[in-house]
């Protein structure tokens, strides 16, 4: 029987990775294989991190539209209703409409991920994610040719979203991809954490993870999805766009206008841990690199 979204996913719901690979081998031919290994090697990358616990995770967050402090987002998120939830998808598809999260999700592969989350604050987390692949999702929807970004849209509700009442950024808060960004298997649309249902604070009940990128282009408590030809506004890059390019992949080489991005705190490693150096692609270089051969990652940060 189909599964559906009852907003308890539990551990038994997520698929063993190896499951996962061996469905991805199934696809056959070059494509598989190479889908394959490039997440082989990010999860040996991944296996060798230590997630953080659940109070960190769901207490030290960044979701403006709940306030602007670090523990504003566990205070108020909670007023967030996140059932009934749906998702437009539009654009450049084959399948354009708005479709319910639990259709959504009764047809994708549910599987845990444990990826390593740099933030552009420069720290950083472990997060064990329960998700699904975006590009399962684009390829329910059809994507048409010429289409070249996917743009992404969180729900905008100022009674529930309070911080959303005042305009320290232009709401509804946005973000965008290159779509071979999108389709790259290690793009997570999260549902979950520790196979809990993912909590309000944390981006309920649907958000982005792609993990060798800065923390905010990880969008949360997405409402609509568009597939355009044209680059698509990102809400930090409008805001403050000396700072904040389109492509914000984890880079140590490039600097912040205002700090470094050469070293990360780990957040839970205790008030005198040593700063880490930070990797370039946040660790998922040899998964990723070829994504951008031959762009001058100064120019396009
Ligand atoms: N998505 C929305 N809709 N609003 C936000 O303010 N903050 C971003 C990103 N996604 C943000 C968002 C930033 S700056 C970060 S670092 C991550 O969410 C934080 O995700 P986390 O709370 O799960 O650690």
């Amino acid at each position: 029987m189909a599964k559906r979204w009852t907003n308890d996913l539990t551990h038994a719901d997520v698929t063993p990775h190896r499951a996962y690979l061996n469905r991805r081998q199934l696809i056959g031919g070059l494509a598989g294989a190479g889908l394959a290994s490039a997440l082989g090697t990010s999860t040996q990358a991944a296996s060798n991190l230590k997630p953080n616990d659940w109070e960190t995770i769901t207490s030290y967050n960044n979701f403006y539209e709940f306030g602007t402090g670090k523990d504003d987002p566990r205070k108020h998120a909670h007023r967030l209703t996140t059932d009934p939830w749906s998702i437009r998808i539009d654009g450049m598809v084959e399948k354009p409409g708005d479709y319910a999260l639990g259709d959504i999700l009764s047809k994708m592969t549910i599987e845990e991920r444990i990826y390593r989350f740099r933030c552009v604050e420069a720290w950083s987390m472990v997060v064990p994610w329960n998700g699904f692949e975006l590009a399962d999702l684009l390829q329910m929807a059809g994507v048409k040719e010429g289409a070249k970004y996917v743009a992404f849209e969180t729900l905008v509700r100022p009674e529930e979203m309070i911080g959303q009442q005042y305009p320290v950024l232009k709401w509804p808060y946005v973000e965008g991809l290159r779509l071979d960004e999108a389709m790259h298997p290690l793009t997570l649309m999260a549902t979950g954490i520790y196979g809990k249902p993912i909590p309000n604070q944390n981006g309920a009940p649907i958000r982005l993870v792609v993990p060798w990128k800065y923390g905010f282009k990880s969008i949360k408590s997405i409402v609509r999805i568009t597939l355009t030809d044209k680059e698509p506004p990102t809400s930090w890059n409008t805001a403050i766009g000396s700072e904040y390019g389109f492509y914000s992949n984890v880079n140590p080489t490039v600097d912040h206008p205002r700090w470094s991005q050469a070293t990360e705190r780990t957040i839970g490693g205790g008030l005198f841990a040593k700063r880490q150096p930070t990797l370039m692609f946040n660790g998922y270089e040899s998964d990723v690199a070829s994504l951008y051969e031959g762009m001058d990652l100064r120019r396009n940060y």
